[in-house]
């Protein structure tokens, strides 16, 4: 494995924990950074790394540090995957035979119930590292981001940091530690040709775009097409298209795109004003440990407005954490009080965070209108949250025949909060606001392609049903332009089977000409939509597939079809999947047992893919 050597970077700045992450959307690293901060309560020193970044075949000499101990925070990603920054160490791990004995170690696996392959990853690694002679100092945890993940980190953190203490036979300090990680710098007399306006990585990245683009370095694409799909006012589920001429991006049907989005300028606004903070003041935040690989949150100098607007999220529910750590800031001491006790370390805390943060989905803004004697400085602010993450879309486009364009499909995101708030979010709105006019400013949108496994069969003749309800239909609107070009081309094409589902007829059947048009060409073999409200009992896909249950075990079980479901992760993959179990038992005559087995080892012989999400 290539990397910079870590063995050296802890010996020589003196540090005996290392806490690796395995992260995609932040909060595994968020996660690492909590428990490097808590190692000084306990008198160790710990750094936190990035396992792309670093030599991971190096874990066996680790030992050669006195009481040290690697601690990984793993995140698993989508059906099963390891995050992009741990998939090197994930190779690693599967192919090395090298002995780990003497390394101490500990995981937090964090994922999400809502997908089968629950925290594959985490589990993975606490095995393999177990198999590997490396000895477990602590238990797996555990974090589901479908119930509270916070609370899982929190109560699996309040059990590890003792049974480290035991292990190491070391004590709490009674030291007080600043909690504070970086020191804030006001630049006044800065030339703005040095100030970050939103690139993450080069400076003037995206006013001057070089080759090649990837996820530091996003391609700004003009949205050349921005249409509503659907009929009627509550809802407004779109149709872009990104121009990416010129930018070298390739991409197949069935990949994701990246897009980097922008918090609304109103709530920024509102931040500023409610802490009486000048947004345009140029600043840095500079790690106070001056050997830490991160040396910024996020790309420094830089304005608060930049650094709310573009690299923090301001409209997720703050974590406990964040709270607790604020409060010190309320001049209200009942205030302050209710704040602390939604420290998820105890039973009442929790439930207390529970109802007034989670579900009453109060972001920093509702946080801080709420409890109006809470002034946190704004540097702090932008210490303590996360970064915005991407949002990701699946592609709704072939590039056989959009070759310089990326086509998404996406529901805006809008519904009124406990408190009475209108929720708004953040990608989705921000796209919408992507208005084409007859200006020469074309909207654009910092995106990236995110390969993924999600593939039409390589044999076009092979059969394949594809299960979409709502904007789920998006990559299947790829692949059939990608098996109609195909079929344009000579080539013998298999049967191609749609499974929609949509509200109402005549409101949100999304994409009806063109899908009705493939029919006719005879592209589409079947085209069958489930109306779910267009009569009292609900219709379902499923529900069709069920009804086609003989035509549909004759492909499974004789013409080696390709199934794909894609769209809500919650219910709808799930009842899919169920359904498709039930048919097996019914024409299929397997037992439960079996016909779970049976689609198990579909799905691991690429012939039932998922590609879903919450
Ligand atoms: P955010 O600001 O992220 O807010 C979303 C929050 O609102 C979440 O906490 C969610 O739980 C909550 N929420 C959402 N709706 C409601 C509701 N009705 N009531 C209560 N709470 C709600 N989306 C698409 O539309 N099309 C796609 O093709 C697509 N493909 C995806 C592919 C992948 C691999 C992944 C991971 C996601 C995909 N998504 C897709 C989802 C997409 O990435 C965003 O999550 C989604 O658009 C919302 O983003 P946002 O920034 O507007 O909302
Ligand atoms: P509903 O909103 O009327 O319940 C796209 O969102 C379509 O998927 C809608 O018609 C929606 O119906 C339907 N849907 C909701 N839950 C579902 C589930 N568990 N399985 C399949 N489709 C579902």
């Amino acid at each position: 494995m290539q990397g910079a050597s870590f063995i050296e970077k802890m010996k020589k700045t003196d540090r005996n924990i290392v806490v690796f992450y395995g992260s995609q959307t932040g909060t595994a690293e968020g996660f690492s950074n909590r428990l490097v901060k808590d190692a000084r309560d306990y008198g160790m020193k710990g750094m936190v790394a990035d396992p792309k970044e670093y030599d991971m075949s190096e874990l066996c000499h680790l030992p050669e540090i006195t009481n040290s101990l690697a601690v990984f925070c793993m995140a698993t990603y989508g059906e099963g995957e390891p995050t992009d920054n741990a998939q090197d160490f994930y190779n690693w791990m599967q192919s090395t035979g090298n002995s780990l004995e003497g390394v101490h170690f500990a995981v937090f696996g964090l994922g999400n119930k809502t997908y089968e392959q629950f925290n594959t990853i985490g589990i993975y690694t606490d095995q393999r590292l177990a198999e590997l002679g490396a000895t477990r100092v602590f238990d797996l945890g555990i974090g589901d981001e479908n119930n509270n993940m916070e609370e899982d980190f929190i109560s699996w953190k309040q059990r590890f940091w003792p049974a480290v203490c035991e292990f190491f036979g070391v004590q709490a300090t009674e030291e007080e530690c600043s909690s504070r990680q970086y020191e804030l710098v006001v630049h006044h007399n800065i030339s703005m040709n040095e100030v970050y306006t939103g690139e993450l990585d080069c400076l003037m990245s995206l006013q001057i775009q070089k080759l090649p683009f990837d996820a530091n370095n996003p391609f700004l694409a003009p949205v050349i097409v921005n249409r509503k799909l659907n009929k009627g006012q509550s809802r407004h589920l779109m149709h872009l298209e990104l121009d990416i001429s010129g930018s070298n991006i390739s991409y197949n049907a069935g990949d994701h795109v990246a897009v980097y989005p922008a918090n609304d300028v109103s709530l920024v606004n509102r931040l500023g004003e409610r802490l009486g903070v000048n947004l345009d003041t140029v600043i840095t935040l500079k790690n106070l440990d001056v050997d830490s690989s991160k040396m910024y949150p996020f790309p420094c100098p830089t304005t608060y407005r930049t650094a709310l607007t573009h690299y923090l999220d301001i409209t997720s529910p703050p974590h406990s954490n964040v709270l607790v750590e604020l409060a010190q800031y309320a001049s209200d001491l009942k205030e302050q009080e209710t704040i602390r006790k939604m420290d998820c370390s105890s039973a009442e805390g929790k439930a207390l965070y529970h109802s007034w943060v989670l579900d009453a989905e109060r972001d920093i803004l509702t946080v801080l209108e709420d409890l109006p004697s809470l002034h946190p400085p704004m540097d702090y602010l932008c210490e303590l949250l996360p970064r915005l993450q991407a949002r990701y879309y699946s592609i709704a486009s072939s590039a056989k025949v959009h070759p310089t364009s990326i086509h998404i499909c996406a529901a805006v995101v809008e519904y009124t909060t406990k408190t009475g708030r209108v929720f708004k979010g953040v990608a989705t709105n921000w796209l919408k606001n992507k208005v084409i006019t007859d200006s020469c400013l074309r909207p654009s949108v910092p995106m990236y392609v995110r390969k993924s496994q999600f593939r039409l069969p390589f044999t076009a003749s092979k059969p394949v049903v594809m299960i979409g309800p709502g904007t789920g239909i998006a990559p299947f609107m790829g692949f059939i332009q990608e098996r109609a070009w195909l079929k344009e081309q000579g080539e013998e094409v298999g049967e191609t089977i749609l499974y929609f589902g949509c509200r109402h007829r005549n409101e949100d059947f999304l994409y009806q000409e063109e899908l009705q048009e493939f029919e006719k060409a005879g592209v589409l073999t079947q085209l069958n939509v489930a109306f779910s409200r267009d009569q009292r009992h609900k219709v379902y896909v499923q529900h069709l597939l069920k009804k086609n249950k003989e035509y549909l075990w004759k492909l499974i079980h004789f013409s080696n079809v390709h199934i794909y479901v894609c769209g809500d992760a919650h219910n709808m993959a799930r009842d899919v999947k169920a359904t498709f179990h039930a048919i097996a038992e019914e024409v299929g005559e397997l037992s439960h047992a079996e016909a779970v087995d049976y689609f198990k080892q579909l799905t691991i012989s690429g012939h039932y893919s998922q590609d879903v999400w919450s």
